[in-house]
């Protein structure tokens, strides 16, 4: 048996790689992990909280309205940047605007943090993988001062952090510095993230892809001939390949980058710009697919360079294996009218 290596002995250990190793990145994302383990203990509950101790919606017996978990997470983690003193706002998918903190300590905080408290919120019921997914930026206004929206719209090539918490099978904590991507799985038996995927990357190539097809008929005609040469069989190319959909972008996205695949989430007729959050869950999730080898787009453009002009602009995504990713990006330029 190898040493057992904890999330926060890692951090220390690569503390070094931060662009500006002062320790406050450490401690923000060991107040991440703090967080996520108490939202894992809370989606653990759900069920029991749904359907055994009073539905959410209904008043518990302090008179307080029980809340959806989502709006749970998202307090969670509010609570803890803003407590923690190294972030001076957040936005967050749950919020229609984003959150300066104005005590003293967050003020001087260097960091704002963008996240989707409970992404595939719609599986808790029944019972499905979920996660959070965050990213992380230094500040663009002065030091000492509120946070501004200028903040909060950086292009995501100017994240310092970003990661996801999946509460899967296991609850897995991944992340990046931009120096590789690293996982780690709750012991729940210790309380402890231990390193369990070290350096990740995303095979070049698979044979599973992921979409929400009843979008089929309403997409770009380059993804719909994809999804076409998906199907098709070829013995010599191992097709067809499986389809795989779980309807949590962060599972999705996890199986994608540990078995290689790719995922879609295009721009439909009765929606634009897909559907998908570019600050929130895209921009986090492309700085991870490219440390593991893999490529995000919007179709036209790379994901982290998209100047963000709002909060909860959205945009059409194409996220995984390198190959996969840029054969339905020619296919799109090809059929492009
Ligand atoms: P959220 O629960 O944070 O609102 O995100 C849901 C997202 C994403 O997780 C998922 O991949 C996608 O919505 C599924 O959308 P469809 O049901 O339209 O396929
Ligand atoms: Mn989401
Ligand atoms: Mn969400």
């Amino acid at each position: 048996m190898s040493k057992i290596v904890t999330l926060q002995e890692f951090i220390i250990d690569r503390q070094n790689e931060f662009p500006f190793a002062s320790g406050e990145l450490s401690r923000l994302l060991n107040d991440i992990s703090v967080a996520s383990k108490i939202v894992s203990r809370d989606v653990r509950k759900a069920g029991l909280v749904d359907h055994i101790l009073g539905t959410h919606g209904a008043v518990n017996i302090q008179g307080e309205e029980q809340q959806k978990l989502d709006v749970v997470a998202d307090n969670q983690f509010i609570k803890m940047f803003e407590n923690g003193g190294e972030v001076c706002g957040i936005a967050s998918e749950e919020n229609d605007d984003f959150v300066a903190f104005e005590n003293k300590a967050s003020k001087k905080g260097k960091y704002v943090v963008l996240f989707d408290p409970l992404d595939g919120s719609s599986n808790v019921d029944v019972n499905v993988s979920i996660g959070t997914i965050f990213s992380i930026y230094k500040r663009i206004s002065p030091v000492g001062e509120s946070a501004t929206l200028e903040d909060m719209l950086q292009e995501g090539t100017k994240q310092i952090a970003a990661g996801y918490v999946l509460y899967g099978s296991s609850t897995m904590l991944v992340y990046t510095t931009g120096h590789g991507v690293n996982g780690f799985t709750l012991d729940p038996s210790i309380g402890e993230f231990c390193l369990s995927h070290p350096n990740m990357i995303m095979p070049e190539t698979s044979r599973i892809y992921s979409m929400n097809e009843g979008n089929i008929d309403q997409c770009h005609l380059g993804i719909q001939k994809y999804i076409q040469y998906c199907q098709e069989e070829d013995k010599s190319t191992g097709r067809p390949y499986s389809g795989r959909y779980i309807g949590s972008l962060v599972a999705d996205f996890h199986r994608s980058l540990i078995k290689g695949g790719i995922y879609i989430y295009p721009a439909t007729n009765s929606s634009a710009a897909g559907k998908l959050r570019l600050l929130y869950e895209c921009n986090p999730l492309a700085f991870i697919a490219e440390q593991a080898n893999g490529i995000a787009s919007d179709g036209k453009r790379r994901i982290l360079d998209i100047k963000p002009n709002k909060l909860h602009q959205r945009v059409p995504y194409i996220v995984g294996s390198k190959k996969m990713v840029n054969q339905v990006l020619e296919l799109i330029a090809k059929n492009d009218n």
